[in-house]
C-alpha cells in the first residue's frame, strides 16, 4: 500500500494573514465545512489566542467539524496553548500548533532571544500542549534559513516531549526545490528520533516556487504532510496552492506513489467559495480553477481534443468540480429541484432558513435571466444576505441615469441597522456616482484601492457581473464582493459587503509580528 500524505489546510489562518482576506466567523464556518466536503485532513481553524473573535472562530469550527482534525496556532507560551486548548475542547480530534522562530536573524532580531533560551521555551511548549492533547505539531519558523545542527537539536527535543509533527516552514519564500528537498533529508537524518514524527511543509511563495518547493520536500526530503491553502490565498505572494499540490500529486502518482484522500470534485466550488468570500480574484490562468484551465481556444487543439481528450488534457474538468456550463435551472424550477441542484453541487447550507433566503434570490435572478447556471447557484450561496449573519449594511434598489454628453448620477436606496437611507451624487460615470451616492451618507472616509468586475459565467453579455470593491481606513483592509446581472448594481452591493466588514472589529495579535 501506498504511503498516504496528509494534506493541512491554512486558508483560515494563514490564508486569512492576506491583507483584506479577514473572514468573518460565519464566513469560516461555511469555508470550513466545504473544506471538510474536500475531505482535507487537517483545517487549521484560526490563532485561538489572537483575539476573542479568533477564539471563537476555532471553537465554533471544532463543533461544527466532525470528519476532519481542526487545528489551532499557538505561539510557545502556556497562555496561547491554553487558549488553543480550550477552543479546540469539543472537536472529534483536535491538533495544537505550536511554533518558535529558529533562524539566527528572527531570534536575535525579533525574538531578542539566544538559542538555548529559544531551545527551552520550545520544549517546555511542546511538554504543556501535550498535556492537553495527543495530537500536536511544532513549527520551527523561518526554519529553511536556520543553522542546520541548532534545527535538528530543536526538532529533536520537540520530538522527545511528544511532538508528533514537525513542520520545517520557508516562511518567507526563499527555498529553491532541490535545495529545500535536500535541506530536509539532511535534516531528517540528522534528528536520531525523526521516525517518531511525521514530518511536513509550508512554502510561502514569493519566488513563485512554493508547489514546486513542497513537492520537493515530499519527493526528496520524505515529508508525508503538506500546508496549503485553498488558491494560494496567504500573505504577499501567498502559500502553496492546495489545488495545484493535490492535482500534481495524483495526475503524477506514477512518480510520486503517494495517496491523497481529498475529493478533488470539491476543488473549483472551494476555489470559488474562498474568492467570493474574500474577494481575491483567481486569474484566469491559474492551474486546476482558472476561468481558461480547461479551456481550449486554439483550432489545432480543440480539433484534438474533440478526437481524443487526452491529446492535450492531462486531467478531466469534471474530475476536479468544473461544471459542464449547461443550462441548470430556470424561472419555472422549483424548491425542491434548486436543493437538489444544492445537494449535486456539494453546497447545501446547513440550515433551511439559509436554504429558503437562497431559494428567494434564485426566484429573483432567474426573472432577470433566463438561464441560471452551476456558476449562479454558487454564487447565490456564496451571498453574504443568504448567510444567517446580520449585516450592518444592506442593499435594497439603485436608479442611475447615464447618457452621452450627461454627467451620470444615481440614486442608492439602502439600510444601515434595517433601517432605510437614500444616498444621490454625480459621478464621472454610473459606478463612480453610485458609490459616491453611498458614501455621500455614509461618510466612511475609506479610500478606494481596488475594483474589479468579472462575468460569473464565460460566453454570454447575460452573465452575473462580480464586483470585488477593496477598501483602506484607518490601516484596515478590506474586501467586498457583490454579484448581479446589473454591474453597477453589484458595484453598490460590493461597496456595502466592503463597508460591512470595515466596520466588523476585528483586532487580533499577528502569527508572526
Ligand atoms: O510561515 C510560517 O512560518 C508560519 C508558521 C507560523 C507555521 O505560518
Ligand atoms: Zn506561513
Amino acid at each position: 500500500m501506498a504511503d498516504k500524505l496528509i494534506i493541512f489546510d491554512t486558508t483560515l489562518r494563514d490564508g486569512e494573514q492576506s491583507p483584506g482576506a479577514s473572514m468573518t466567523r460565519d464566513e469560516k464556518l461555511r469555508i470550513a465545512r466545504q473544506l471538510e466536503r474536500l475531505k482535507v485532513d487537517v483545517i487549521e481553524a484560526g490563532f485561538a489566542a489572537s483575539s476573542n473573535g479568533d477564539f471563537e472562530c476555532v471553537q465554533a469550527i471544532a463543533r461544527a467539524i466532525k470528519d476532519s482534525t481542526v487545528c489551532s496556532l499557538a505561539r510557545t507560551n502556556d497562555r496561547d496553548i491554553a487558549r488553543a486548548a480550550e477552543a479546540l475542547k469539543d472537536a472529534a480530534r483536535a491538533r495544537i500548533h505550536t511554533f518558535i522562530a529558529t533562524s539566527p536573524l528572527h531570534m536575535e532580531k525579533k525574538l531578542r532571544m539566544s538559542p538555548d533560551e529559544v531551545l527551552e521555551q520550545a520544549r517546555l511548549a511542546v511538554r504543556f500542549a501535550r498535556n492537553q492533547l495527543d495530537d500536536v505539531e511544532f513549527s520551527a519558523e523561518d526554519g529553511y534559513r536556520s543553522e542546520m545542527d541548532f534545527l535538528a537539536r530543536i526538532c529533536e527535543v520537540a520530538i522527545n516531549e511528544g511532538a508528533t509533527t514537525i513542520n520545517i516552514p520557508d516562511t518567507v519564500g526563499y527555498a529553491i526545490p532541490e535545495l529545500y528537498g535536500h535541506f530536509l533529508k539532511t535534516l531528517r537524518e540528522k534528528v536520531p528520533n525523526s521516525d517518531k514524527a511525521v514530518w511536513s511543509v509550508h512554502c510561502h511563495n514569493d519566488l513563485g516556487m512554493a508547489v514546486a518547493n513542497s513537492l520537493a520536500g515530499v519527493k526528496i526530503g520524505g515529508a508525508r504532510q503538506i500546508e496549503c491553502t485553498i488558491n494560494g490565498l496567504g500573505e504577499r505572494a501567498g502559500n502553496c496552492s492546495l489545488e495545484e499540490v493535490v492535482m500534481a500529486v495524483k495526475t503524477r502518482r506514477d512518480f510520486f506513489g503517494l495517496d491523497v484522500g481529498i475529493d478533488a470534485t470539491q476543488i473549483v466550488p472551494a476555489s470559488k467559495m474562498v474568492s467570493h468570500t474574500t474577494g481575491f480574484v483567481v486569474q484566469p490562468n491559474k492551474a486546476v480553477v482558472g476561468a481558461n484551465a480547461f479551456a481550449h481556444a486554439s483550432g489545432i487543439h480543440q480539433d484534438g481534443v474533440l478526437k481524443a481528450r487526452d491529446t492535450y488534457e492531462i486531467m478531466r474538468a469534471e474530475d476536479v468540480g468544473w461544471s459542464t456550463n449547461k443550462i441548470v435551472l430556470g424561472k419555472l424550477s422549483g424548491r425542491s429541484a434548486f436543493k437538489q441542484r444544492l445537494q449535486e453541487l456539494g453546497v447545501m447550507p446547513d440550515s433551511e432558513s439559509e436554504v429558503l433566503a437562497a431559494f428567494a434570490k434564485f426566484k429573483e435572478l432567474a426573472d432577470r435571466k433566463s438561464d441560471i447556471f452551476d456558476e449562479d447557484i454558487l454564487a447565490l450561496v456564496n451571498d453574504e444576505s443568504v448567510t444567517a449573519e446580520k449585516e450592518q449594511y444592506g442593499f435594497v434598489s439603485l436608479t442611475q441615469h447615464s447618457e452621452t454628453g450627461e454627467r451620470p448620477y444615481a440614486e442608492v436606496v439602502f439600510t444601515i441597522d434595517e433601517k432605510e437611507f437614500k444616498g444621490v451624487s454625480d459621478g464621472n460615470g454610473p459606478v463612480d456616482a453610485s458609490l459616491k451616492a453611498i458614501e455621500s451618507h455614509v461618510k466612511s472616509g475609506a479610500e478606494l484601492l481596488l475594483y474589479s468586475v468579472n462575468a460569473i459565467t464565460s460566453g454570454s453579455t447575460e452573465s452575473q457581473g462580480e464586483v470585488t470593491v477593496r477598501l483602506q481606513n484607518a490601516g484596515r483592509v478590506v474586501n467586498g464582493v457583490g454579484a448581479d446581472p446589473d454591474i453597477v448594481v453589484a458595484s453598490a452591493k460590493a461597496y456595502l459587503s466592503a463597508l460591512n466588514k470595515l466596520h466588523s472589529k476585528a483586532e487580533r495579535v499577528a502569527a508572526q509580528g
